[in-house]
């Protein structure tokens, strides 16, 4: 069967299978910055956009995306221009072992698109759905909290953030 999506902002048609994740056809694409930690919706590394809503692309049957604009963190920064929450993450050495970044990043984008200037519970509720073994979530949400005040203040460095609404 084919699905025929939009990933950040490159027209795919994919072959897949009938159970097959929306988290594994977009790793079969190439985009294996989708991660996979738990396969089942508790881990929360395979956060992607759909439609600007976030979601678990290991908990999605890919037939369901058919038609959707999928961003995954690829679609934020380069290696070279980091988006201003990945540069966040960098400074406040909130990355160790990396595997739960694409989750905190892409959680991050969502909340930060809704609410530029949440409080640090508002931003630990946000991510308490993305487990990460390493940092002990402080040095996340103070990157989130700085993200959010570089994107208030330097609100042209928000060019490319995921979400538009
Ligand atoms: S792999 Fe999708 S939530 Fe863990
Ligand atoms: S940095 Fe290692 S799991 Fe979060």
């Amino acid at each position: 069967m084919h699905v025929e999506l939009t990933i950040n902002d490159s027209p795919r048609a994919l072959f897949v299978d009938e159970s097959e994740s929306l988290a594994t056809a977009l790793r079969r694409a190439g985009h294996t910055e989708v991660l996979c930690g738990c396969d089942g919706g508790t881990c929360g590394v395979s956060k992607v956009f759909v439609d600007d809503e976030v979601r678990m692309a290991c908990g999605m049957d890919a037939l369901e995306a058919d038609g959707s604009t999928i961003r995954t963190v690829q679609s934020l920064g380069t290696q070279g221009a980091l988006h201003p929450i990945q540069q966040a993450f960098v400074d406040h050495h909130a990355v160790q072992c990396g595997f739960c970044i694409p989750g905190m990043i892409i959680e991050a984008a969502a909340l930060l698109a809704e609410n530029p200037d949440p409080s640090p519970e508002t931003v630990r509720a946000a991510i308490d759905d993305t487990l990460c073994r390493c940092t002990g979530y402080q040095k996340p949400v103070r990157a989130i909290l700085d993200a959010a005040e570089r994107l208030r203040t330097q609100p042209e460095a928000a060019d490319g953030v995921i979400a538009d609404e």
